[in-house]
């Protein structure tokens, strides 16, 4: 790992949080925190599940509180359900918003989706039909939040099993819109990117060739399940070999922007994260040595 960033808690630092957030960081998850507590490995950031802290029985705020002294965190949300009808959930942005601020939490990431229909919450991240209807949908509703965070948040590309009759633009286009007229930022899921080309076919190259780098501030990496005659997005095995490859072609665009790995099912010892994360920082440190053996594709 290439840096760390210990003793940041956000009190009389006057360096915005978003700026600690840099390199190859992982998903915290729990049955790593307490050897992280004891061995403060040299892990540049965490990126924690906002959920799991808006409800009893989440992570504990002691615990919140060590890993915001050592390290910088984002918050990761699955509950807002941007793409759904249903009305915005005004309590649970003031908890998260109120988190946000106690913890210095850099930014918070939600997905291109919808979670709820007539106040029943799936638990799945549901894709939207990429139409202009459901895109100036949700533009409308990312810019409500960040009006009540008074801050920019990221959206992250989803994978789909399906397609819609009235979809009309292709995934890239969809979001390289949304972002653009919501005003918010990107998290670009390269595994996800790779799950939809394998299941729906999307061109991976188009897809990469026009995103708007300059809105692009995270990276996702994933391991997939391979079930056979479709892959899964399951986030329980390290990031397969052409999602690598995918990764390189897009660091070539975007070699600053914090990467992170996912892993949150048939989770491993936190030594494994660590070397998936030492290779994603190898590639990027490759690509700025003019060391990757191929041309922007
Ligand atoms: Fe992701």
């Amino acid at each position: 790992m290439t840096t760390i960033n210990p003793g940041r808690l956000n009190d009389d630092n006057v360096q915005p949080a978003s700026d600690l957030i840099s390199g190859v960081g992982l998903g915290l998850r729990s049955p790593h925190i307490n050897e992280i507590l004891t061995d403060l490995p040299r892990i540049p950031w965490f990126e924690l599940l906002a959920d799991n802290h808006m409800v009893e029985g989440g992570l504990i705020p002691v615990q919140l509180a060590q890993i915001c002294q050592h390290y910088p965190i984002t918050f990761h949300s699955v509950g807002l359900s941007l793409g759904s009808v249903d009305p915005l959930d005004f309590n649970y942005l003031a908890k998260l918003k109120k988190l946000m601020k106690s913890y210095g939490v850099a930014w918070l990431s939600e997905h291109c989706c919808f979670t709820s229909v007539d106040g029943f919450h799936s638990h799945d991240l549901l894709p939207l039909p990429y139409s202009e209807e459901s895109l100036s949908h949700m533009a409308e509703r990312i810019s409500q939040v960040q009006d009540f965070l008074g801050e920019q948040i990221l959206i992250e590309n989803v994978s789909s099993y399906m397609k819609f009759a009235e979809t009309t633009l292709n995934e890239s286009e969809f979001i390289s819109e949304l972002a653009k007229q919501a005003d918010c930022s990107l998290l670009v899921d390269v595994n996800n990117i790779y799950v939809n080309h394998i299941n729906q076919g999307i061109n991976i190259d188009d897809y990469i060739a026009s995103l708007p780098y300059d809105r692009i501030k995270e990276i996702h990496l994933a391991g997939f399940d391979n079930r056979g005659d479709y892959i899964l997005d399951a986030h329980n095995n390290p990031v397969a070999e052409p999602v690598w490859q995918l990764f390189e072609k897009l660091i070539q665009h975007v070699a600053d922007v914090p990467t992170l790995i996912e892993w949150d099912n048939d989770i491993p010892a936190l030594q494994k994260l660590i070397e998936e994360a030492d290779k994603a920082d190898n590639i990027i440190n490759n690509y700025r040595a003019g060391n990757l053996d191929y041309a922007i594709g």
